[in-house]
């Protein structure tokens, strides 16, 4: 006869759960075990590299061996996670005896405790069973994380909390989210990104932000366009900071959506200055950074093994005579690494004849990649002593990313 699950949430911190098996299935059960903080042993003869990394970590105990029933000592829930079903069996008929709940992998009829698909947000897990049929189990779960990827509130709130005006149509309100929207392919925003752009009642976008993205909003959204922003940067940037303050105190949730990461070249900090200041709670979430996706889009790694070990990340947008430039330039010829200059077509020349003047060579390979990862993308290799010639004859203009160094070439064959 079968009867309906009883549907529990085990509360297993600092509580001894023993898995049996370092294969597959105990790789995959052991994080979650892990993060509701139990105590986990693990005993298998050999482990996967992954939990041989956490035992080495010293967050699990290995017993490298075989199961013996005194394993169970003390145990809360076991996990039998290896394919030998009489191993298996054995372990089960131990745990029965003992009255200890014993999940199994290799046939859950057998097992006196499922585990259900999951997905979390932040305080809430959701937890589905499918009566028997785990592809129904992942096919529920997931239509769940989608609802409540579009209803539920953001988590990990920056700021001072005191500030919060609470939640309006169970939205997040009179808060900021600083949401890196990455460097041109809409689908390399993040998960949390997106999430909480679904959740905004204001958007204010950046001319670099995909445009796609803007395309996917609810029709009731208000979207400020931030490179329409009159007067100059420094004045445009007030204004923007003044928007996200004054829209979040009035009630709304509103995501400042900038291009690649909004701590690299993006003035986030300053937002979140001007926000702190104004009492307004910020939450940051961390973008895929041109510098890194651009060259990695014309298939260039900013480190290779035996090549690199190191990449600087410059802005070019002041020559490097400029009396206002923090940058060593002179320092930087002297690097062996890769060098990854943003906003640096238009000083070009200069800044790669600074670089040939204090050392570096003009046979180095560089490379400007425009519109990384978008429909656009253009790919110029050179070398440091063309570059900025040949940027120039191909017609090259903004956004672009210039990369020097010799890992321009370490993916050819
Ligand atoms: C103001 S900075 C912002 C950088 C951004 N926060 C990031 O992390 O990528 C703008 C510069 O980023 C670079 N950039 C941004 N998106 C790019 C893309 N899709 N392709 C090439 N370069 C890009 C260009 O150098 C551009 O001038």
């Amino acid at each position: 006869m079968t009867s309906s699950p009883y549907p529990l949430g085990l509360r297993l911190h600092g509580r001894r759960v023993v898995v049996v098996g370092g294969g597959a299935v105990a790789t995959r059960r052991v994080p979650a075990l892990l993060d509701a903080g139990a105590d986990v042993l693990l005993v298998a003869p050999e482990l996967t590299p992954a939990l041989r990394a956490r035992a080495d970590a010293g967050r699990l105990h290995w017993v490298p061996r075989r199961f013996v029933p005194e394993d169970l000592d003390g145990a809360w829930l076991v996990q039998v996670a290896v394919d030998d079903p009489m191993a298996a069996a054995s372990v089960s008929a131990v745990a029965a005896e003992r009255r200890i709940f014993c999940v199994r992998a290799d046939d859950r009829t057998a097992a006196t405790a499922w585990t259900p698909a999951v997905t979390r947000h932040g305080p809430v897990t959701v937890a589905v069973l499918g009566g028997g049929d785990p592809r129904r189990a992942m096919t529920v779960r997931d239509a769940v994380r989608d609802l409540l990827a579009v209803r539920l509130a953001p988590d990990g709130i920056a700021g001072r909390p005191d500030a919060s005006t609470g939640t309006t149509g169970g939205r997040q309100a009179g808060r900021v989210a600083l949401v890196g929207a990455g460097p041109g392919d809409p689908e390399l925003i993040t998960v949390k990104g997106w999430r909480l752009l679904t959740e905004a009642d204001v958007v204010v976008a950046d001319r670099l932000v995909p445009g796609l993205l803007l395309d996917e909003l609810r029709p009731d959204v208000e979207l400020v366009d931030a490179s329409k922003i009159p007067y100059g940067p420094s004045r445009a940037q007030e204004e923007i900071n003044q928007i996200l303050v004054d829209r979040a105190l009035a009630g709304a949730f509103v995501v400042r959506l900038k291009g690649g990461d909004p701590y690299v070249f993006g003035r986030g900090g300053e937002e979140l200055l001007a926000c702190a200041a104004a009492g307004v709670p910020v939450t940051v979430v961390p973008g895929v950074t041109s510098s890194i996706a651009a060259p990695a889009a014309a298939g260039i790694p900013v480190t290779h093994r035996g090549v690199a070990h190191e990449f600087t990340v410059v802005s070019g947008h002041l020559a490097p005579d400029a009396p206002a430039s923090l940058v060593r330039w002179d320092a930087l010829a002297g690097l062996h690494g890769t060098l990854v200059v943003l906003m640096g077509l238009k000083n070009l020349a200069a800044i790669t004849a600074t670089l040939i003047a204090h050392g570096r060579s003009p046979q180095t390979p560089a490379a400007v990649v425009q519109e990384a990862t978008t429909g656009t993308q253009r790919v110029l290799r050179s070398t440091l002593g063309e570059v900025a010639a040949d940027a120039l004859t191909a017609e090259l203009r903004p956004p672009a990313v210039v990369v020097v160094g010799d890992v321009v070439n370490a993916l050819d064959s």
